[in-house]
């Protein structure tokens, strides 16, 4: 039985809308990016939503829209996809990390507290990301940032609808970035959209995205062409419709593997905090050792798997080159133990039943 880490839910509904794109010759920017971005914008409670070409663009410009240039400085996760710190690195601005909390694999509240104790005053951003679907402590971190006067943005690549103490992720930062690539919770093909509350803020990134311009042909800055097309849109918007019910499947399916995986003494399941409501864009477990070999053995049964992620940002080659040697043990120890197994809202029942029984059959014959 071949399983995938990940499978988009599209049917004759997404089809349906994209051939009606198709048949209106306006194939570019229009009416249907307008639509999905005060749909978006409503769903997850931002005033102000700016469709963009996918989520790297939409982190670039918000950072780029919130004044973030040459050397600033901006704290951020060494724990997540590249993109989180090579936006900050497109300004020119150089990423601070920030260790995480191992239980939750997000940024840790005290590590960050120290951050700013010792360097608050030259750190311009926070850039936090909500990693494989958790939230993160949205109260700490707001009251640090409060403290210090740092604007804070929200990395919602992985978190679309997941909630907060009932408050959906993207609407507590200055700005958040989304990511509608096709192994997200919900997709475009590729797409990304910026939310804020903040009128001129929003007005900057719309710009930014648009050749600095408000009015064809008349530039006011520099900017960029990062735009949606009606194609991405039309699909997003059937996508959006889908979600609640997409995110729903994930998490029951999540319960499914708590309930069967969570004894075995070898392996530690997700921990979910009281104050989250996951949306499980991955269900990682950790292993302290036979990692490799859990994945190895899925390399051979043909299921999916996903080492998310393997070598944590500040040892990456070109990141490592400009922040230097870094101490981020938990970031480090995470990238050696983690593993995500297929959660995505397609699955079958059989189909996680056979992953539980690949993992039981592996750590009672695997360890040995
Ligand atoms: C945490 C995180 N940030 C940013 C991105 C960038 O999004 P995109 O691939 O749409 O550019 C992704 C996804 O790939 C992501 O997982």
């Amino acid at each position: 039985m071949k399983i995938p880490i990940s499978k988009p839910n599209l049917d004759e509904e997404e089809k349906n809308a994209v051939q009606a794109v198709l048949d209106s010759g306006f194939l570019a920017q229009g009416k249907r990016v307008a639509k999905f971005e005060e749909d978006f914008g409503r769903y997850i409670g931002a005033k102000q939503a700016i469709a963009t070409s996918n989520g790297t663009t939409a982190l670039f410009i918000a950072l780029k829209a919130i004044g973030i240039s040459q050397n600033d400085k901006v704290v951020t996760t060494p724990f997540t996809f590249v993109a989180s710190a090579s936006s900050i690195m497109q300004c020119g601005a150089i990423p601070i990390f920030c260790d995480i909390d191992p239980q939750t694999f997000n940024i840790d509240p005290d590590a960050l507290e120290r951050i700013l104790k010792k360097d608050g005053s030259s750190i311009k951003a926070i850039l936090i990301v909500h990693l494989y679907g958790l939230p993160c402590p949205m109260d700490e971190i707001m009251s640090l940032a409060n403290q210090y006067s740092i604007p804070v943005i929200e990395d919602c690549a992985q978190a679309h609808g997941a909630e907060y103490r009932g408050k959906k992720v993207g609407s507590f930062g200055k700005a958040s970035a989304f990511s509608f690539y096709p192994t997200k919770n919900m997709t475009t093909g590729e797409g990304g959209m910026i939310l804020t509350n903040d009128e001129e803020l929003g007005k900057k990134c719309r710009m930014l995205i648009n050749h600095g311009s408000k009015k064809r042909y008349y530039h006011e800055f520099l900017g960029y062409n990062f735009r949606m097309t009606d194609i991405a849109a039309a699909i997003g918007s059937v996508q959006l419709k889908k979600l609640d019910d997409s995110n729903q499947r994930r998490r029951a399916n999540a319960n499914f593997y708590n309930h069967e995986l969570s004894s075995i003494p070898k392996i530690e399941t997700p921990v979910v905090p009281d104050y989250a409501l996951p949306v499980f864009h991955q269900y990682t477990i950790k292993l302290k050792q036979h990692r490799d070999d859990l994945a190895s053995f899925f390399d051979q049964k043909e299921i999916g798997y996903g080492i998310y992620y393997p070598v944590p940002l500040h040892q990456q080659k070109f990141i490592h080159q400009i922040v230097g040697n870094g101490n981020y043990p938990m970031a480090d120890a995470c990238s050696r133990e983690v593993l995500s197994i297929p959660v995505h809202p397609l699955l079958k029942k059989e189909e996680l039943e056979h992953v539980v029984d690949l993992i039981k059959y592996f750590c009672q014959e695997g360890f040995n």
